[in-house]
């Protein structure tokens, strides 16, 4: 994407449904049997359309009916379905372990390629395992595929999760509610997502409670009913635009926002002294009257401060007065953009797992590499207000999870070209 910087973006824009919520709901189709799944506000992205893919391919009939007011995808499940994932697909997609826990309790049994790494670092799924070892899983890993089966149906258990993994919470749920009996989860993720899944499997007739202490209690059924449900807006793209709003001095309204979602962000904002307005779902960016003071931050597990919004806040706090500090305490590597922006003039040094940044007055347009999907968007909005020309380039990770990112930052009045 070419990118003409320094114009103030101006306008209104509207989130997509959101992605990481998205693919662990579209996963629960695969728990049902002769019924139907329909789900609203599914976004149009790469990574969602791969997910699709490889549901299509385990034998479940999709219908999507995508207009400007809503995007509804109707799963519609036979008596058998597949239980062998297909490599090429998988391997296209992280989040294709999510169809470990489905598949096992639906069928009995799944070969499901593991998951490779990528760019912000290892991705092991040791955590989702060991959560349906306990549920009487028999697991074995050969040639880099997983293979699980049970002998009858999974047992509910009690599982404590040495760490709130959003994707093991995600699948042990799924295992969970068609398991014999109750489980009940201990620290589990607590992302907005960890609540979608959660309305989706109660939609299908699953009982499922969330309890404050950061547990869930599911009580396994014998088969789930068809249901329907709403994917929530996504929290991450709309921090995105709001950052980019705030970058480029700008004038922009973010709606479809649920602003208990991104409190970590616009606490932030708030204490580098951004000029914003945050209505019912809505928040509105007005042009600073002078450079963002530096703060310090540490990326956490939600609530805390979440690591997707790492390299966009970054990329903001490079145009600060002073020197900010971001610490990322849930991937090993996610900083392969802060040399990037470097080129574009900002002033990031990497120290293990904290970045230190210098503000500058100005980032100068440059020819620029996407290194994965978060780090594409703090490029492409360090373009947007850099002066000059910026060129991003491997935007097939930005469209993984950025649904139009050229159209809605065009209606936004950025001068912006698809090359
Ligand atoms: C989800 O990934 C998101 N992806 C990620 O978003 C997000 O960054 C992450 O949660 C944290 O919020 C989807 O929802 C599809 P984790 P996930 O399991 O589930 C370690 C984006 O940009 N871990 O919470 O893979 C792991 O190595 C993507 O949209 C284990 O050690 O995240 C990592 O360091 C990037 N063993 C940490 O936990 C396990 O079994 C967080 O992983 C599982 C995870």
């Amino acid at each position: 994407m070419k990118i003409n910087g320094g114009i103030p973006l101006k306008g209104t824009v509207k989130t997509q449904g959101a992605k990481n919520a998205a693919l662990p709901v579209i996963a629960v189709c695969l728990l049902l049997r002769n019924g139907t799944l329909t789900l609203d506000n599914v976004p149009d992205l790469y990574d969602i359309n791969t997910m699709l893919e490889l549901i299509k391919d385990l034998g479940v009939e999709i219908e999507i009916n995508r207009d400007e007011k809503n995007s509804q995808v109707i799963f519609k499940v036979p008596g058998e379905i597949k239980w062998e994932v297909s490599e090429t697909l998988a391997r296209k997609m992280r989040g294709s372990s999510l169809l470990l826990g489905p598949l096992l309790a639906s069928c009995g049994k799944v070969s499901l390629p593991l998951p490779g790494g990528c760019s912000i670092g290892a991705r092991p799924i040791d955590l989702h395992l060991k959560g349906l070892k306990q549920m009487g899983a028999d697991i074995e890993i050969q040639n880099g595929v997983v293979h699980a089966k049970i002998n009858g149906r999974l047992r509910g258990r009690r599982i404590y999760l040495d760490f709130p993994s959003v994707g093991a919470t995600e699948n042990l749920m799924m295992a969970a509610s068609l398991a014999q009996g109750e489980t009940i989860i201990e620290n589990i993720a607590r992302e907005p997502e960890i609540d979608n899944l959660a309305a989706v499997l109660r939609s299908v007739g699953v009982t499922v409670e969330l309890e404050g202490a950061g547990g869930v209690r599911i009580q396994g059924v014998e088969k789930v009913s068809s249901g329907c449900e709403r994917v929530i807006p996504d929290r991450i793209e709309a921090c995105t635009y709001i950052l980019a709003g705030v970058m480029t001095g700008g004038h922009i309204k973010v709606e479809d926002v649920v602003p208990s979602h991104i409190d970590a962000i616009l606490a932030k904002l708030e204490e580098s002294g951004a000029n914003f307005k945050v209505k019912k779902d809505t928040v509105e960016i007005f042009p600073n009257k002078k450079r963002l003071h530096p703060v310090t931050i540490k990326t956490l597990p939600y609530p805390g401060f979440p690591t997707d919004a790492q390299p966009q806040m970054a990329a903001t706090l490079a145009l600060a007065q002073g020197v900010s500090t971001i610490e990322e305490s849930v991937f090993q590597a996610r900083f392969l953009y802060a040399q990037e922006l470097n080129r574009m003039g900002a002033d990031i040094k990497i120290a293990r797992d904290v970045a230190i940044i210098r503000g500058v007055e100005k980032l100068q347009g440059a020819n620029v590499k996407a290194t994965d999907l978060r780090a594409g968007a703090a490029l492409i909005m360090a373009g947007l207000a850099a002066e000059g020309e910026t060129i991003v380039e491997d935007m097939v990770h930005v469209w993984r999870g950025y649904e139009a990112v050229d159209k809605k930052l065009k209606s936004l009045g950025a001068q912006v070209e698809l090359l």
